[in-house]
C-alpha cells in the first residue's frame, strides 16, 4: 500500500496490509523508535520495549546448497530481559522451533538508556527458493508473525536493488527506501555508508530501522523492507569514523561506545579469511570487550564475504583506507573466490569507486589495482557508493602502470595511473556484449548529492590525469536514485530509478548460454584475453 496519499489515522488493518512480510504484529509505536505490546500481556514481568522490529538477515550462507539454506531473524529490545520463543516452517503450522540467542549491546555507561539486547533466531535446513513463515512469542503472547523467501537456485529470475550512502534521517532516504520496496526485490545490496555519521548502534536505531523497516510504505515514510527482504551491505568509511592522532581512520570506542554496529546489527556470510588489514579499533578495553562479546565471530571477519543468489555471484570487499589492495594474500583469496564459482554473472561490491570523475573522492583510487584481476575472472559489474551521485562507466579494461599509491594505506591521495581500453561500441541496447568490466557508482541513496552540475555535461566527465579518456557513459547527480537489476541466465537488465520513480538509465547485458565469459573479445565471442 502507498500511504503517501493518506491522511488522518492509520487503521490497524491498513497497517497490516502495508506491512510487507508481516501478517500479524502486536507491537505499536510507544516513542520515537520504540515499540510496545498493544495488549496487557499475561506475563509475570514487564515486557521489554522493542528498539528494532523483527528483520530478516542472510546469515552465514555463501554457496547455494539444496536443503541446507539458512536464514536469521533478528530483533532488538531495551535491556529488560525476556524469554522469546520462535517457531518456523513452510506453512503457518510452523513445525520447527528456532534456537534463539541474545547478546547485550552496551555502552557501559552507568545511566545506560541506550543499552539493548540483540536477539537472533536461526532457521537452518531450509529449501532454496521457498517461502517460510515465522512466529515470535513471549510467554503466551504472539508478538509477530511473518514470512520471507530463501535464496533462489540457479536458473531462476532474480531481482535486486542497490544503493549506498543513505540512512541519515533525510526525506530522500525515505523516498529511496520506498522505491526499493516498490521494485519488489528479492534482496537489497547496499554499497556502504548505510548509516551516518559514525556507523553507531544508536544511529541504526534512529535512521535505519525506522525507515527500512517502517510499518507503512510511502515516499515520506520509507517502507517495510527488512521484515521480509534480506539486506546485504559492505563496510565503508562512515562505519570507521574515528581518527587517530595521525588522522588515520579507526573505530574509537572512547569517543563512541556503540561503534561498529555493522558487526552487531548485520548477519552476513563469514566465508572469507580474516583480512590481513582488519578494521582498526582503539579505546577502553572493557568497552571493546563488550563489543566483541556481542559481535562474536563476525568481528573482524565479516568485512569481506561472498555469496550466490540465483545466477549471480557477489564478492563483497572492505575498501576502507586502512586496506592495501596490493596485498598478495587478499588478492589470492579474491582470485580463488571468483574462479571457484559456476555462476553466470559475477559482481563485485565495495564502497570506494575505482573509476569515478567526481570532485569529492576521485583521488581514492587504490582499488584500481584490482581491475586486471576482475577482468581475468569475467566480472560483469562492480558496484560502489561513496561518491553521492550515479555514474556508470563504459566497459573498461585498465592496465595499471604499477601499484601507484594503492599500497600507501591511510593516505588520502592514492592515485593509480594506467592505460584504459574502453569499449565504445557497447551501448546496452543494440550492442549488449561488453568487452571489459562496467563500474557503477550508486551513491545517491539519500545523503546530500555531489556535483549536481555535472549532470548532462559529458565534457566535465573527463579527467586530465586519466588522459581525458571518456570512460563514464552516464552521470546523474541532480537527484537521488537507486539501481534495479534483473538477472536471467543469459541476460541482465540494469535500470537506474530516481527518487520520483522515473527511469534515468537502462542497459541490457547479454552473454552466451554456456561458459563463463560475460564479455566480448576483439575476435568475437571468445573469453577475454588475459593481460
Ligand atoms: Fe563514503
Amino acid at each position: 500500500m502507498d500511504a503517501t496519499s493518506r491522511s488522518g489515522d492509520i487503521s490497524r488493518r491498513d497497517l497490516l496490509k502495508a506491512a510487507g512480510g508481516l501478517t500479524f504484529l502486536a507491537l505499536v509505536p510507544a516513542a520515537r523508535g520504540r515499540f510496545a505490546l498493544d495488549v496487557r500481556p499475561a506475563l509475570d514481568r514487564v515486557p521489554p520495549l522493542f528498539t528494532a522490529l523483527p528483520y530478516v538477515q542472510p546469515g552465514d550462507n555463501s554457496r547455494l546448497v539444496a536443503n541446507q539454506e539458512r536464514a536469521i531473524l533478528a530483533w532488538q529490545t531495551d535491556a529488560t530481559p525476556a524469554d522469546f520463543r520462535v517457531v518456523f516452517g513452510p506453512t503457518t503450522q510452523y513445525g520447527h522451533t528456532a534456537d534463539v540467542t541474545v547478546s547485550r549491546r552496551s555502552t557501559l555507561d552507568t545511566e545506560d538508556a541506550e543499552a539493548r539486547l540483540n536477539y537472533t533466531a536461526a532457521f537452518p535446513g531450509l529449501r532454496l527458493g521457498t517461502t517460510y513463515h515465522y512466529r515470535v512469542s513471549l510467554g503466551a503472547e504472539r508478538i509477530a508473525e511473518g514470512y520471507f523467501t530463501t535464496r533462489k537456485p540457479r536458473g531462476t529470475p532474480t531481482r535486486f536493488v542497490a544503493f549506498g550512502d543513505n540512512s541519515y534521517g533525510d526525506i530522500s532516504d525515505r523516498a529511496i527506501a520506498y522505491h526499493a520496496y516498490r521494485a519488489r526485490p528479492d534482496f537489497v545490496m547496499n554499497t556502504g555508508d548505510n548509516v551516518y555519521e559514525g556507523g553507531l548502534d544508536n544511529e541504526y536505531a534512529r535512521y535505519f530501522f525506522p525507515v527500512y523497516n517502517a510499518d507503512l510504505a510511502g515516499r515520506r515514510i520509507g517502507a517495510p523492507l527488512l521484515r521480509s527482504i534480506p539486506f546485504y551491505t559492505v563496510i565503508a568509511n562512515h562505519d570507521v569514523h574515528g581518527k587517530t592522532a595521525e588522522q588515520h581512520p579507526v573505530a574509537d570506542f572512547d569517543a563512541d561506545a556503540d561503534s561498529l554496529a555493522y558487526f552487531t546489527n548485520m548477519h552476513l556470510p563469514l566465508n572469507a579469511p580474516i583480512h590481513p588489514q582488519p578494521t582498526p579499533t582503539v579505546g577502553d578495553a572493557a568497552r571493546l570487550e563488550a563489543f566483541r562479546a556481542c559481535a562474536g565471530d563476525r568481528f573482524p571477519r565479516m568485512a569481506n564475504y561472498s555469496f550466490d543468489y540465483g545466477d549471480a555471484h557477489f564478492l563483497c570487499l572492505d575498501s576502507n583506507l586502512y586496506v592495501d589492495p596490493t596485498d598478495a594474500e587478499w588478492q589470492a583469496w579474491m582470485a580463488d573466490d571468483l574462479s571457484g564459482t559456476d555462476a553466470a554473472w559475477k559482481f563485485v561490491v565495495y564502497h570506494h569507486p575505482a573509476f569515478n570523475v567526481g570532485v569529492e573522492h576521485y583521488q581514492e583510487q587504490h582499488m584500481r589495482v584490482l581491475a586486471p584481476l576482475f577482468e581475468r575472472h569475467g566480472v560483469a559489474i562492480v558496484f560502489h557508493g561513496h561518491e553521492h551521485n550515479y555514474q556508470r562507466t563504459r566497459p573498461i579494461r585498465f592496465a595499471p602502470a604499477g601499484p601507484g599509491a594503492a599500497g600507501t594505506v591511510n593516505a588520502k591521495e592514492r592515485l593509480v595511473p594506467g592505460t584504459f581500453e574502453v569499449d565504445a561500441e557497447f551501448d546496452g541496447r543494440r550492442v549488449t556484449r561488453p568487452n571489459g568490466v562496467i563500474y557503477v557508482t550508486t551513491g545517491a541513496g539519500g545523503k546530500h548529492l555531489y556535483d549536481a552540475d555535472f549532470t548532462g555535461q559529458p565534457s566535465r566527465w573527463l579527467r586530465p590525469e586519466d588522459g581525458n579518456v571518456a570512460y563514464v557513459d552516464r552521470l546523474v547527480a541532480d537527484r537521488h536514485s537507486l539501481t534495479v537489476v534483473d538477472v536471467r541466465p543469459t541476460q541482465l537488465t540494469l535500470r537506474q530509478v530516481d527518487e520520483r520513480g522515473g527511469e534515468i538509465d537502462r542497459i541490457r547485458i547479454t552473454r552466451r548460454a554456456a561458459g563463463q565469459a560475460a564479455v566480448r573479445s576483439r575476435a568475437g565471442d571468445g573469453p577475454p584475453a588475459v593481460r
